[in-house]
């Protein structure tokens, strides 16, 4: 595991912008495994003015962890949307192929099935994550057992206050969401986690240095050997300065 602390989220998103361009740029088929959320913004935007300045995307396909259940695509608050405002809207190249789950569907378990089939048919090089201040990771909430597979899940109230800044009113954000499952997500050759901010230093610290836990989905990513975590000093503060060495990167190298 490697762990990468930014002395702010442009910095942070400038570094994951270029472990995606690393892996668009020297594998034949790149396949993304893409996130939603606040924190995943910086990487976007680094990585749209990459594409302004010449990366092809074209040969690119992206996978998206989740999507909520009910919206449709043209929702302000659908993660179809998010992905379009902040990644794809007018780019001069686009991936061939960009799926998210579709939270529409007539018919759920049907939509699981075929949302793997595509996992299945292109394993994902770099897995982009964020981490809920519960240790989501995608929509897998903390519980007594994880899925494995592309499932339906019932979001925990506090995920759904914590989601609710996006919305109208905490009435408005749904119950429901389809997610990769954490074997999928662990299947993935690469990982990159990204975290900001002090209300996720716990969760964090906990998914980094302690027990195991499916009630900390995001602990389950100790199992995989290629893992970098990109950190703000915030969202690093609960890890003890041994385990990443103390000094921020760029904070160190900026008079
Ligand atoms: C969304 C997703 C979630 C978010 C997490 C952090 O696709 O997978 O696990 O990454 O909830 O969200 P933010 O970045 O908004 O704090």
């Amino acid at each position: 595991m490697k762990i990468r602390v930014f002395s702010s989220p442009q910095s942070a998103g400038l570094y994951a912008s270029s472990l995606l361009e690393e892996a668009i740029l020297t594998l034949e088929q790149p396949v993304l495994g893409l996130a939603t959320g606040s924190t995943v913004i910086a990487c976007y935007a680094a990585l749209r003015g990459l594409v302004w300045c010449g990366l092809d995307l074209s040969k690119t396909v992206t996978i998206n962890l989740d999507e909520y259940i009910g919206l449709p695509p043209l929702h302000p608050q659908s993660y179809h949307y998010f992905m379009e405002d902040t990644l794809f809207r007018d780019l001069p190249s686009r991936p061939k192929e960009m799926y998210i789950p579709n939270g529409m569907a007539a018919n759920l378990d049907v939509e699981c099935d075929r949302y793997d089939s595509i996992i299945h048919k292109y394993p994902i090089d770099v897995q982009l994550l964020g981490i809920g201040v519960n240790g989501h990771i995608g929509f897998n909430e903390p519980s007594h057992s994880l899925f494995s597979r592309t499932h339906v899940v019932h979001l925990t109230p506090e995920t759904i206050s914590v989601n609710a800044r996006f919305f109208d009113r905490v009435e408005d954000v749904p119950k429901r969401a389809l997610t990769m499952g954490v074997q999928s997500i662990l299947q993935a050759r690469k990982i990159i986690l990204m975290a900001f901010g002090k209300g996720k230093a716990d969760a964090v610290a906990k998914a980094v240095q302690g027990e195991v836990r499916t009630d900390l989905p995001a602990s389950m990513l100790q199992f995989h050997r290629d893992v970098t975590w990109i950190l703000d000093t915030e969202s690093a503060s609960a890890l003890p300065r041994n385990v990443w060495g103390g000094h921020s990167i760029l904070s160190e190298m900026t008079p």
